[in-house]
Protein backbone atom coordinates (compact mmCIF):
# COMPACT_ATOMS: atom_id res chain seq x y z
CA UNK A 1 0.00 0.00 0.00
CA UNK A 2 1.11 3.33 -1.07
CA UNK A 3 1.35 6.05 2.13
CA UNK A 4 1.84 9.72 2.23
CA UNK A 5 5.26 8.24 3.66
CA UNK A 6 6.02 6.28 1.14
CA UNK A 7 9.88 6.65 -0.06
CA UNK A 8 10.52 6.66 -3.92
CA UNK A 9 13.20 4.86 -5.59
CA UNK A 10 13.27 4.17 -9.63
CA UNK A 11 15.18 3.95 -12.61
CA UNK A 12 16.31 6.26 -15.19
CA UNK A 13 17.18 5.50 -18.62
CA UNK A 14 16.12 5.39 -22.41
CA UNK A 15 14.71 3.06 -23.07
CA UNK A 16 13.52 1.63 -19.82
CA UNK A 17 10.41 -0.33 -20.40
CA UNK A 18 12.37 -3.01 -20.81
CA UNK A 19 13.57 -3.06 -16.88
CA UNK A 20 12.86 -6.03 -15.18
CA UNK A 21 14.19 -4.22 -11.97
CA UNK A 22 10.85 -2.56 -11.00
CA UNK A 23 9.56 -6.20 -10.79
CA UNK A 24 12.39 -7.26 -8.43
CA UNK A 25 12.76 -3.96 -6.59
CA UNK A 26 9.60 -3.94 -5.42
CA UNK A 27 9.63 -7.58 -4.27
CA UNK A 28 12.70 -6.91 -2.38
CA UNK A 29 11.08 -3.71 -0.36
CA UNK A 30 7.99 -5.96 0.26
CA UNK A 31 10.28 -8.66 1.68
CA UNK A 32 12.48 -6.27 3.75
CA UNK A 33 9.42 -4.44 5.16
CA UNK A 34 10.06 -1.08 3.63
CA UNK A 35 7.68 1.31 2.52
CA UNK A 36 9.07 2.29 -0.53
CA UNK A 37 7.99 1.73 -4.12
CA UNK A 38 10.44 1.24 -7.00
CA UNK A 39 9.29 3.15 -10.46
CA UNK A 40 10.19 3.30 -14.15
CA UNK A 41 11.37 7.00 -15.17
CA UNK A 42 12.15 7.97 -19.25
CA UNK A 43 14.50 10.78 -19.40
CA UNK A 44 14.84 12.40 -22.83
CA UNK A 45 18.66 12.23 -23.88
CA UNK A 46 18.75 16.01 -23.22
CA UNK A 47 16.65 16.01 -20.14
CA UNK A 48 19.16 14.33 -17.88
CA UNK A 49 19.75 17.53 -15.64
CA UNK A 50 16.58 18.76 -15.32
CA UNK A 51 15.55 14.68 -14.48
CA UNK A 52 18.28 14.26 -11.73
CA UNK A 53 16.94 18.27 -10.22
CA UNK A 54 12.96 17.35 -10.64
CA UNK A 55 13.75 13.43 -9.03
CA UNK A 56 16.33 15.18 -6.06
CA UNK A 57 13.59 17.90 -5.15
CA UNK A 58 10.23 16.04 -5.36
CA UNK A 59 12.32 13.44 -2.46
CA UNK A 60 12.98 10.79 -4.76
CA UNK A 61 15.62 8.44 -2.40
CA UNK A 62 17.28 7.32 -5.19
CA UNK A 63 17.47 5.70 -8.63
CA UNK A 64 19.69 3.42 -10.79
CA UNK A 65 20.81 4.82 -13.88
CA UNK A 66 21.22 2.95 -17.23
CA UNK A 67 21.89 3.45 -20.79
CA UNK A 68 22.23 6.21 -22.18
CA UNK A 69 23.35 7.86 -19.07
CA UNK A 70 25.43 6.10 -17.01
CA UNK A 71 28.59 8.17 -18.05
CA UNK A 72 26.96 11.67 -18.58
CA UNK A 73 25.24 11.43 -14.85
CA UNK A 74 29.16 11.27 -13.37
CA UNK A 75 29.79 15.14 -13.47
CA UNK A 76 26.54 15.77 -12.43
CA UNK A 77 26.64 14.41 -8.95
CA UNK A 78 28.49 15.50 -6.24
CA UNK A 79 30.40 12.67 -4.36
CA UNK A 80 31.41 9.40 -6.13
CA UNK A 81 32.27 6.45 -4.24
CA UNK A 82 36.13 4.86 -5.71
CA UNK A 83 34.03 2.13 -7.71
CA UNK A 84 32.22 5.01 -9.61
CA UNK A 85 35.55 6.84 -9.82
CA UNK A 86 37.47 3.47 -11.21
CA UNK A 87 34.63 3.08 -13.61
CA UNK A 88 34.09 6.42 -14.73
CA UNK A 89 30.61 5.35 -14.41
CA UNK A 90 27.31 5.31 -12.24
CA UNK A 91 24.30 2.62 -12.23
CA UNK A 92 23.21 4.16 -8.60
CA UNK A 93 22.42 7.34 -7.54
CA UNK A 94 21.36 8.31 -4.19
CA UNK A 95 19.42 11.74 -3.53
CA UNK A 96 20.39 12.85 0.29
CA UNK A 97 19.07 16.45 -0.08
CA UNK A 98 20.99 18.50 -2.56
CA UNK A 99 24.03 16.24 -2.27
CA UNK A 100 23.61 13.24 -4.99
CA UNK A 101 26.27 10.36 -3.97
CA UNK A 102 26.56 8.08 -7.48
CA UNK A 103 28.29 4.17 -6.68
CA UNK A 104 28.15 1.47 -9.35
CA UNK A 105 27.17 -2.24 -8.64
CA UNK A 106 27.81 -3.75 -12.10
CA UNK A 107 31.32 -5.14 -11.31
CA UNK A 108 30.27 -6.56 -7.71
CA UNK A 109 27.22 -7.36 -9.23
CA UNK A 110 28.57 -9.43 -12.19
CA UNK A 111 31.20 -11.29 -9.75
CA UNK A 112 28.68 -11.78 -7.00
CA UNK A 113 26.70 -14.30 -9.34
CA UNK A 114 30.26 -15.76 -10.71
CA UNK A 115 30.53 -16.48 -6.92
CA UNK A 116 27.64 -17.95 -6.74
CA UNK A 117 28.68 -20.36 -9.61
CA UNK A 118 31.48 -21.33 -7.88
CA UNK A 119 34.13 -19.18 -9.48
CA UNK A 120 37.00 -17.78 -7.33
CA UNK A 121 38.30 -14.23 -7.59
CA UNK A 122 41.63 -16.99 -8.23
CA UNK A 123 39.84 -17.64 -11.76
CA UNK A 124 41.98 -16.32 -15.11
CA UNK A 125 39.43 -14.12 -16.85
CA UNK A 126 38.75 -13.34 -20.38
CA UNK A 127 36.56 -10.62 -21.30
CA UNK A 128 35.24 -9.91 -25.10
CA UNK A 129 34.51 -6.15 -25.66
CA UNK A 130 35.80 -3.02 -24.05
CA UNK A 131 32.90 -0.82 -23.60
CA UNK A 132 31.24 0.22 -20.30
CA UNK A 133 30.29 -3.33 -19.12
CA UNK A 134 33.78 -5.34 -19.89
CA UNK A 135 35.14 -1.77 -18.11
CA UNK A 136 32.87 -2.85 -14.93
CA UNK A 137 33.52 -6.31 -14.72
CA UNK A 138 37.58 -5.50 -15.51
CA UNK A 139 37.25 -3.29 -12.56
CA UNK A 140 35.79 -5.34 -10.36
CA UNK A 141 37.80 -8.34 -11.14
CA UNK A 142 41.28 -6.45 -9.90
CA UNK A 143 39.13 -4.86 -7.36
CA UNK A 144 38.63 -8.29 -5.69
CA UNK A 145 41.97 -9.59 -6.42
CA UNK A 146 41.87 -10.80 -9.72
CA UNK A 147 45.54 -11.25 -10.97
CA UNK A 148 45.30 -12.38 -15.21
CA UNK A 149 42.55 -10.78 -17.14
CA UNK A 150 42.61 -11.29 -21.00
CA UNK A 151 40.39 -8.66 -23.44
CA UNK A 152 39.77 -9.07 -26.62
CA UNK A 153 37.80 -6.27 -28.75
CA UNK A 154 37.08 -5.22 -32.39
CA UNK A 155 38.94 -2.04 -31.83
CA UNK A 156 42.18 -2.83 -30.54
CA UNK A 157 42.91 0.87 -29.27
CA UNK A 158 39.85 0.89 -27.39
CA UNK A 159 40.84 -2.28 -25.52
CA UNK A 160 44.56 -0.42 -24.74
CA UNK A 161 42.84 2.33 -23.09
CA UNK A 162 40.86 -0.07 -20.73
CA UNK A 163 44.00 -1.79 -19.91
CA UNK A 164 45.52 1.43 -19.20
CA UNK A 165 43.00 2.82 -17.18
CA UNK A 166 42.80 -0.40 -15.23
CA UNK A 167 46.46 -0.44 -14.99
CA UNK A 168 46.61 3.35 -13.25
CA UNK A 169 44.16 1.64 -10.04
CA UNK A 170 45.87 -1.55 -10.20
CA UNK A 171 49.08 -1.59 -11.80
CA UNK A 172 50.19 -5.28 -10.68
CA UNK A 173 47.41 -6.92 -12.95
CA UNK A 174 48.97 -8.96 -15.41
CA UNK A 175 46.74 -8.00 -18.19
CA UNK A 176 47.13 -8.90 -22.24
CA UNK A 177 44.82 -7.21 -24.68
CA UNK A 178 44.13 -8.63 -28.31
CA UNK A 179 41.89 -7.99 -31.46
CA UNK A 180 38.91 -10.19 -31.98
CA UNK A 181 40.58 -12.22 -34.54
CA UNK A 182 43.43 -13.38 -31.71
CA UNK A 183 41.45 -15.75 -29.66
CA UNK A 184 44.25 -17.84 -28.98
CA UNK A 185 45.07 -15.61 -25.92
CA UNK A 186 41.28 -16.77 -24.34
CA UNK A 187 43.12 -20.38 -24.24
CA UNK A 188 43.18 -21.47 -20.81
CA UNK A 189 40.91 -18.62 -19.41
CA UNK A 190 38.49 -20.15 -16.30
CA UNK A 191 35.71 -17.57 -17.61
CA UNK A 192 35.21 -15.69 -20.47
CA UNK A 193 32.39 -13.26 -20.86
CA UNK A 194 31.18 -11.78 -24.18
CA UNK A 195 29.92 -8.25 -23.28
CA UNK A 196 29.58 -7.09 -26.61
CA UNK A 197 26.52 -5.92 -28.06
CA UNK A 198 26.57 -8.48 -31.17
CA UNK A 199 24.72 -11.09 -29.77
CA UNK A 200 21.60 -8.85 -29.38
CA UNK A 201 20.02 -8.59 -32.59
CA UNK A 202 21.26 -12.46 -33.74
CA UNK A 203 24.43 -12.63 -36.01
CA UNK A 204 26.64 -13.16 -33.48
CA UNK A 205 27.73 -17.13 -34.83
CA UNK A 206 30.70 -14.82 -37.14
CA UNK A 207 31.91 -12.78 -34.05
CA UNK A 208 35.09 -14.82 -33.53
CA UNK A 209 36.54 -18.12 -33.88
CA UNK A 210 35.17 -20.67 -31.17
CA UNK A 211 38.30 -22.49 -31.29
CA UNK A 212 39.25 -21.90 -27.88
CA UNK A 213 36.65 -23.21 -25.73
CA UNK A 214 37.84 -26.03 -23.60
CA UNK A 215 35.54 -28.66 -21.63
CA UNK A 216 34.42 -27.14 -18.23
CA UNK A 217 35.40 -23.30 -19.15
CA UNK A 218 32.62 -20.97 -17.94
CA UNK A 219 31.25 -19.03 -20.90
CA UNK A 220 28.87 -16.50 -20.74
CA UNK A 221 27.41 -13.62 -21.91
CA UNK A 222 25.04 -10.25 -19.93
CA UNK A 223 21.90 -10.50 -21.88
CA UNK A 224 19.20 -12.42 -20.20
CA UNK A 225 16.87 -13.79 -23.45
CA UNK A 226 17.40 -16.71 -25.43
CA UNK A 227 21.42 -17.47 -25.68
CA UNK A 228 23.20 -16.01 -28.58
CA UNK A 229 24.23 -18.31 -31.21
CA UNK A 230 27.67 -17.49 -29.88
CA UNK A 231 27.05 -19.13 -26.50
CA UNK A 232 25.20 -22.16 -28.38
CA UNK A 233 28.78 -22.49 -30.48
CA UNK A 234 30.88 -22.54 -26.48
CA UNK A 235 28.09 -24.98 -25.44
CA UNK A 236 28.62 -27.21 -27.86
CA UNK A 237 32.11 -27.22 -27.35
CA UNK A 238 31.58 -28.45 -23.42
CA UNK A 239 31.55 -24.83 -22.24
CA UNK A 240 29.58 -24.28 -19.07
CA UNK A 241 27.11 -21.30 -20.02
CA UNK A 242 25.86 -18.05 -17.88
CA UNK A 243 23.98 -15.39 -18.78
CA UNK A 244 23.47 -11.64 -17.36
CA UNK A 245 20.72 -12.91 -15.24
CA UNK A 246 22.56 -13.47 -12.20
CA UNK A 247 24.48 -10.20 -12.55
CA UNK A 248 21.03 -8.08 -13.26
CA UNK A 249 19.78 -9.45 -9.48
CA UNK A 250 23.30 -8.74 -7.63
CA UNK A 251 23.65 -5.28 -9.17
CA UNK A 252 20.34 -4.65 -7.37
CA UNK A 253 20.58 -6.09 -4.36
CA UNK A 254 23.67 -4.30 -3.88
CA UNK A 255 22.11 -0.77 -4.85
CA UNK A 256 19.36 -1.72 -1.89
CA UNK A 257 21.66 -2.55 0.48
CA UNK A 258 23.35 0.87 -0.72
CA UNK A 259 20.40 2.83 0.00
CA UNK A 260 18.87 1.25 2.42
CA UNK A 261 21.67 -0.68 4.63
CA UNK A 262 19.64 -3.81 4.43
CA UNK A 263 20.08 -6.72 2.36
CA UNK A 264 17.45 -8.85 0.40
CA UNK A 265 18.15 -12.79 -0.14
CA UNK A 266 19.05 -13.59 -3.84
CA UNK A 267 15.99 -16.07 -3.56
CA UNK A 268 13.77 -13.61 -3.05
CA UNK A 269 14.44 -11.68 -6.07
CA UNK A 270 14.44 -14.83 -8.07
CA UNK A 271 10.91 -15.55 -7.21
CA UNK A 272 9.51 -12.13 -8.43
CA UNK A 273 10.85 -13.31 -11.61
CA UNK A 274 10.08 -16.36 -12.07
CA UNK A 275 8.03 -16.99 -15.33
CA UNK A 276 8.95 -13.99 -16.83
CA UNK A 277 12.88 -15.43 -17.91
P1 LIG B 1 28.24 -1.72 -23.13
O1 LIG B 1 28.07 -0.55 -22.23
O2 LIG B 1 27.05 -2.65 -23.15
O3 LIG B 1 29.52 -2.46 -22.87
P2 LIG B 1 29.37 -0.29 -25.33
O4 LIG B 1 30.13 0.53 -24.35
O5 LIG B 1 28.67 0.39 -26.46
O6 LIG B 1 28.27 -1.16 -24.61
O7 LIG B 1 30.38 -1.40 -25.92
C1 LIG B 1 30.00 -2.26 -26.93
C2 LIG B 1 31.11 -3.30 -27.17
O8 LIG B 1 30.63 -4.20 -28.17
C3 LIG B 1 32.42 -2.72 -27.69
O9 LIG B 1 33.50 -3.48 -27.20
C4 LIG B 1 32.27 -2.91 -29.20
O10 LIG B 1 33.48 -3.01 -29.91
P3 LIG B 1 34.22 -1.68 -30.51
O11 LIG B 1 34.95 -1.08 -29.35
O12 LIG B 1 35.12 -2.20 -31.55
O13 LIG B 1 33.13 -0.79 -31.05
C5 LIG B 1 31.57 -4.24 -29.24
N1 LIG B 1 30.86 -4.46 -30.50
C6 LIG B 1 29.71 -3.88 -30.91
N2 LIG B 1 29.37 -4.33 -32.14
C7 LIG B 1 30.32 -5.23 -32.51
C8 LIG B 1 30.55 -6.07 -33.65
N3 LIG B 1 29.69 -6.06 -34.70
N4 LIG B 1 31.64 -6.86 -33.67
C9 LIG B 1 32.50 -6.88 -32.63
N5 LIG B 1 32.35 -6.13 -31.52
C10 LIG B 1 31.28 -5.32 -31.44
Amino acid sequence: MITGATSVYGIIGNPVSHSLSPVFQNRAYDYLGLDAVYVPFLVQPDGLVGALEGLSRLGVKGVNVTVPFKELVVPLLHELTEMARQMGAVNTIQFNGDHWVGTNTDGDGFWNAMMDLGVSSEATCGIVGSGGSARAIAMGYASRGGKKLRMLNRTLEKAHRLKRDIQLWYPLLDCEVASIGDVGVLQGCDLVVNTTSVGLGGGSQGLMDMGWVNHGQMVGELTYGAPSEWLEAAKARGGVPFNGRGMLLHQGILSIEFWTGKRVPMGVCEEALRGIF
